[in-house]
């Protein structure tokens, strides 16, 4: 089946996108460079494809696809309640590069450099992993699906991914590439699922998400007995 056919219909597809902002003050955060686009162009492959999608989008400047429902939230914690809330879903897809720290305390008034203060440490607390949670959660999705970001040993990581947070499918891109990855049109991914892998791309983010969509089906159809 190819991308157009409605083989997502009645569907009801979760998808996490877009950084994260941890907040220090009022005035300053912790965020990264993700842009969104990979999980927003999955949103509208799986909307086009008949799925009901719920996007939880961090703050990035895109345009909710057509038939999308949207939350935006800033934060890790906002991220992780959002998602907790839709459940139930059929598939979750982890597209967002969630912050694995964030400020034990944001500060009530905009913080002040001190004459004589040449360092300065934040004391950082560890997030929760949205993505491992769901995949141990009483209600978990019957597929759930990761992202990876990985500057070297992509193969290795992504793969230790897939096992530590027992998911489904893990879609890992190699980052610090010009012209691929964070900010770019254009990605390249390696999906490894329990029993194989694939490569898609390098091609614009619409492409692979079709391209990614055909493989999270061939999963669940798997599952399903189909
Ligand atoms: O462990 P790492 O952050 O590399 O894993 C990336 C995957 O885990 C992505 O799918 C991301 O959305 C998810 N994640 C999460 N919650 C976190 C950290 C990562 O859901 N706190």
């Amino acid at each position: 089946m190819s991308a157009g056919d409605f083989d997502f219909a009645e569907r009801r597809v979760l998808i996490s996108a877009g950084p994260t902002f941890e907040d220090i003050d009022p005035v300053r955060f912790i965020g990264n460079r993700s842009s969104g686009k990979m999980g927003f162009a999955i949103a509208q492959a799986a909307a086009r494809r008949g799925a009901r999608v719920m996007l939880i989008a961090g703050p990035v400047h895109l345009p909710t696809p057509d038939d999308v429902q949207r939350i935006d939230v800033r934060s890790a914690a906002q991220m992780h309640a959002a998602v907790l809330a839709q459940l139930p879903a059929d598939i979750y897809i982890g597209a967002a590069a969630v912050a694995d720290y964030t400020p034990r305390e944001v500060a009530p008034i905009k913080m002040k450099k001190r004459p004589g203060q040449e360092t300065l440490v934040l004391d950082l607390v560890r997030t929760p992993d949205i993505l491992a949670e769901l995949a141990a959660h009483a209600q978990r999705p019957p597929l759930v699906v990761g992202f990876a970001a990985e500057t070297d040993r992509v193969a290795e990581y992504a793969r230790g991914k897939l096992i530590a947070k027992r998911i489904d499918l893990i879609a890992a891109n190699r980052v610090g590439i010009a012209g691929c990855g964070f900010e770019s049109d254009d990605n390249a991914l390696e999906v490894f699922w329990h029993d194989g892998e694939r490569s898609l791309g390098p091609a614009p983010k619409a492409q692979l998400a079709d391209a990614l969509l055909d493989l999270v089906r061939e999963q669940w159809c798997l599952r399903a007995g189909r």
